[in-house]
């Protein structure tokens, strides 16, 4: 385990946001915030939609998240808004494009695959458990939560077991993509287009390898095509398989991490989970909206748009704060508690619209396996460092580790 790293950042408490409006999301992308932003955004959800000195539109309030969502006026091309292209996978295209791309991958990516990766599921939390042995400390970023979501989508794609690793530095580096962050160093604007440059041809010698030899892997399904999807080619299956590894790996990591986190500030909490371990289904659930692995998302508007009393001029960088909708006291009652059995439970953590998350089920079903076996067999576990660190990124929010003292494995 290593403990180097860690400097533990200033939590940001209501009564500290005296920052004016419009440098409010500037605050949101400082690392010093990321260990508790919310307090920020509800600074900011006191205007739904606020102008920020830059030039970019926050938008914070659940209604106007949600009709955005759904406006063919706002346009996940961020091109539209002058921004650089970034690789034009299908979360960053919009209809047409985007709809024969997504069915592509929903013709493959069906309910039967998620479900024959269960016991997949169960092996690798088993395994990565007994290799914890009989250690009385764990960081569960780096023993359990990270390789985890890796294998699995390697086993998705068909990536063989040796490649794995290789994947870590890749996915680690491009998380940085999802951030729109004007202070980022050429160092590592550099780093991300070297791991770009690295991931792309890995994938161009396994796309070549599967078209040679066909399995009844995702990459080979991709190939085919199916009954709702044409095959995919060239180019267009190269960066739609970057994106479900992209997409996929981190936000995953950041659930069952941010999951263990928010059950260990909850003791009560998480004994009523050990007693009635039905409890989760609505409490997984429950955990991607309080503690989203995807905090906002950027979009580009096509047109002039009128909403909450003011117009958002086309051409903008539009921010979606999904975090901040899924905590709007407009919409959840007591948004700021964890409630695990808060039904319904109509939030923003898989998005919405036509962007709406393909993996959600897959994230579901391992954080359903994985959190249950967490409480299960690590022995009156406890943190040992409140807050633990993040990683910078602010779109893609997690922690870098979670140090946990326990008192045993149980088998
Ligand atoms: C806890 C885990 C996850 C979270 C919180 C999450 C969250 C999200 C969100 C918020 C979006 C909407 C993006 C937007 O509107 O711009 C999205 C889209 C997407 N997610 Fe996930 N995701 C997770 C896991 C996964 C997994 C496991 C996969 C695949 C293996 C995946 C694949 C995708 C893809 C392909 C899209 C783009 C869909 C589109 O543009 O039509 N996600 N995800």
């Amino acid at each position: 385990m290593s403990k180097s790293t860690g400097v533990a950042s200033r939590p940001v408490s209501v009564s500290d946001v005296s920052t004016p409006r419009a440098e409010l999301f500037a605050r949101v992308l400082d690392p010093a915030s990321r260990a508790n932003p919310y307090p920020l955004y509800a600074a900011l959800r006191s205007e739904p939609v606020s102008r920020q000195s830059d030039g970019t539109w926050v938008v914070s309030g659940f209604d106007e998240i949600a009709a955005l969502l759904h406006d063919p006026r706002i346009s996940s091309d961020m091109t539209n808004a002058g921004q650089s292209a970034g690789g034009q996978s299908l979360i960053m295209q919009d209809p047409p494009n985007h709809d024969r791309l997504r069915a592509a991958v929903m013709g493959r990516f069906t309910p039967e695959v998620v479900e024959s990766l269960r016991q997949e599921v169960h092996n690798l939390i088993d395994g990565l458990l007994d290799a914890v042995g009989s250690g009385t400390s764990l960081d569960l970023v780096e023993e359990i939560a990270y390789p985890l979501p890796v294998s699995v989508i390697c086993a998705l794609l068909g990536i063989p077991p040796q490649d794995e690793a290789r994947f870590h530095g890749w996915a680690d580096t491009l998380a940085r993509t999802l951030d729109l962050d004007p202070t980022m160093s050429r160092e590592e604007q550099a780093a991300i287009d070297h791991a770009f440059t690295e991931l792309h041809h890995y994938l161009e010698n396994l796309v070549a390898d599967r078209a040679e030899h066909r399995g009844d892997d995702l990459v080979s399904g991709l190939l085919t095509g199916g009954d709702r999807g044409e095959p995919l080619r060239g180019q267009e299956l190269l960066i739609t398989v970057r994106l479900l590894l992209i997409a996929g790996h981190e936000t995953t990591v950041n659930l069952i991490t941010n999951g263990m986190l928010t059950l260990l500030r909850h003791p009560d909490i998480l004994e009523r989970f050990r007693r009635e371990p039905e409890l989760v289904v609505p409490m997984v659930e429950e955990l991607v909206r309080y503690e989203p692995s995807v905090q906002f998302r950027y979009r580009a508007a096509l047109a002039d748009i009128e909403i909450a009393g003011t117009t958002i001029p086309r051409g903008s960088v539009v921010v979606l704060l999904l975090a901040a909708g899924s905590r709007d006291p407009g919409h959840f009652t007591d948004p700021d508690s964890f409630v695990p059995d808060r039904i319904p439970n109509e939030h923003f953590g898989f998005g919405g619209g036509i962007h709406y998350c393909i993996g959600a089920p897959l994230a579901r079903m391992e954080a359903q396996i994985v959190l249950p076996e967490l409480v299960r067999r690590l022995i009156n576990p406890r943190l040992t460092m409140d807050p633990p660190p993040y990683r910078p990124t602010a779109a893609l929010r997690g922690p870098r580790h979670l140090w946990i003292e326990v008192d045993g494995i149980r088998p």
